[in-house]
Order: structure tokens, then sequence, then C-alpha cells
């Protein structure tokens, strides 16, 4: 046997006590950077289980007011609004309809929590349409881009009375940001801001989602969301969402994609633009799933889902677990 040298460096030094390994931590998940995405039923009187996303619900709006409270009272800033209408059409009209319940629930929010938690709304008609598609069709069933356009305008203006802080366009048609920012501004809604949905992808992962919103989609969104091949395609479309006016970018889904998130965080011309992740429905249910079964530590494993999302660049994350979250690194 020959001796073995001793290792003159030994980074094992930094990680010998809880202490040590706070003092020299790198990443520090906090409360304020998280962001609670929560569903409404309209004409429901209780709360209904979602199945696909164990301990969700979709509220009631009596509820959902409640569930905005506890939020905010556990640290979360930020709150991201579904609605789900009683019955659908082929242009997601209960979308643009001033008392659809998208749009009572952002006025109820907005009254229940006022400036202490950032409101903000999804702005898409897949929620609404009969086809479960993010916009509207031409009559050989392809989603129109352009006419899908004019109902956003319609919609983030309708959002913006209500009184949300910022619009979440997550239709992934072209030019959406310009002309929501345009019909924002034209409406004298200047201070209500656009979370653009930069990368986002056709994802397997937004599955349980679909169920969480009675999604009517038969088929997928290739035609509108990104390749899942493509990484610097999502630096691309972030740029042009900052070049047409968002306020804050969003990467989507987060764990699958956090290279397109690191890509982006990094990107010269997009310093000084906060980074959102979507930690999405798929990637909750699959934490969840295992942990049901014990096959997976529950706690450790939320912890270090969001821990990653925001070493990997994201300033603010939206997650299911928002609430839990915040009172866990509390
Ligand atoms: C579209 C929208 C979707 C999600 C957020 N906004 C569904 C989709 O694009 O198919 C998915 C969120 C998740 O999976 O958690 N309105």
């Amino acid at each position: 046997m020959s001796e073995i040298d001793p290792p003159v460096v030994r980074p094992r030094r930094l990680r010998t006590t809880p202490a040590m390994r706070d003092l020299v931590a790198e990443t520090t998940l906090r409360p304020s950077q998280l962001v609670l995405p929560l569903f409404v039923r309209e004409g429901i009187a209780e709360p209904q289980p979602i199945a696909s996303m164990p301990g969700l619900f979709q509220h009631t709006r009596d509820t959902l007011r409640k569930a905005v409270t506890e939020a905010a009272e556990a640290g979360v800033r930020g709150v991201m609004l579904y609605g789900i209408p009683e019955t659908k059409d082929a242009t997601g009209s209960g979308g643009i309809d001033r008392e659809g319940i998208l749009n009572v629930a952002i006025r109820d929010v907005v009254a229940e929590v006022g400036d202490a938690v950032v409101v903000m709304s999804d702005l898409c008609l897949d929620e609404f349409t009969d086809h479960g598609h993010c916009g509207v069709l031409t009559s050989d069933g392809r989603v129109d881009n352009d006419a899908t356009l004019a109902a956003y305008a319609e919609m983030a203006v309708v959002q913006a009375e209500a009184g949300v802080d910022l619009v979440g366009p997550s239709g992934m048609m072209d030019g959406q940001v310009a002309v929501i920012r345009a019909a924002l501004d034209a409406s004298g809604h200047t201070d209500t801001g656009i979370l653009a949905y930069g990368a986002k992808y056709a994802s397997a992962f937004f599955g349980p989602f679909r169920e969480a919103v009675d999604s009517s989609l038969e088929g997928d969104r290739r035609t509108y969301q990104q390749d899942p091949r493509n990484g610097t395609e999502g630096v691309r479309e972030a740029l042009l969402d900052v070049e047409q006016g968002a306020d804050i970018v969003m990467v989507k889904p987060a764990l699958a994609y956090l290279d397109v998130l690191r890509q982006v965080r990094d990107a010269p011309e997009l310093r000084g633009v906060p980074v959102a992740a979507y930690n999405v429905s798929g990637e909750y249910a699959m934490v969840e799933a295992a942990a049901a079964n014990g096959w997976i530590d529950r706690e450790p494993a939320i912890l270090e889902t969001l821990t990653a999302i925001s070493r990997a660049g994201a300033d603010v994350i939206l997650t299911y677990w928002a609430a839990e979250a915040a009172r866990l690194v509390r």
C-alpha cells in the first residue's frame, strides 16, 4: 500500500455545520419573490378539489378571497388568477365580458388585499373558448394570430379596468405584447404592467392544468407555443417581448427549461429586466404524486425545486406551493 497524500484543498470545511452552510449559501429563497396561481370557477357554491393537482381547488369567489389573504399573510407578494366560466363559446367572449368570472374575481381580490399583493391575471382565451385554443380560429380551424390580437387588446383593457396590476399574456401570439401595451396606454392604463410569457413551450407538463381549468382542448398548441428543442429561440422571444413593452419576462415551464432560464437571465440586452419562471402544474403533480406514495420527501423536494429555479436565474417564481413554501422558509 502506497501512502495517500492528504488533500490540501478541502471544500467540505464549508459544509461542517448548518451555520457554516448558511453563511456561504449562494441562493436564498424569499417569500416575497413567490407568486401563487389560483383558480376561480363561476357558479359553484363550494370549492372543487382538482384531482390532477392534489391539495388545490377551483375556488368560489369567497374562498378565492380567503386564499389570497392567507397567501399575503404568509409573505407571498403576488397572485396569478385564472377564471373558469360556466359557459364557453368559439370566441371566448366570457374573458372579455366585464361580468365574466375572471374580471369579477380581479375586482374581488383587489378590494380584498389592495396594495399588499400584486394582482396578476391570465390574459388568454383558452379557458373561455369551447375549442380550448388560446385564440380564435379561422374557418378552416387554424389559430388566427391577428384576429386573436384584437381580442387580447379588449381583454387587457377590461382586466385593467377591474384593477389588475399586471396582465399575463400567455397565448404566444406574435405581436401580443405590443398590441396589449398600446391598448392599455390608449385607455389611460399606463400603470398597468405586463408579465409576458416570453419563452413558453408546448409542454406535456401543462397536463394537470388542463383539468384544473376544465379545458376542452383536443390536439396540441404546437403551432403557437415553442418547440422544446429550441433554447436560443426562447431568448429571442423574451427579447421581442421586452422590445414590445414587457415589464417582466417569464420562462415556462421551469424545470425542464432551466437552461433557457439561465440564458434569458444572462442575455446582456435583458439586464435590469426581472425574469420570472413558472413551476407548472405537471412539476407540482409529479412531486405530490411521488410524496403521496412515500417515494419522495415532500417538503425538501419542494424547497429544492424552488431553490433550483431561483439559482438558475429566476427573480420571480410562480408556484402552486407559494404560500406553503413561504411559511417553510420564514
Ligand atoms: C394558458 C395557460 C396554460 C398554463 C398557464 N396559462 C395552459 C396551456 O398553455 O396549455 C399552464 C400552467 C400550468 O400548467 O401550471 N392560459
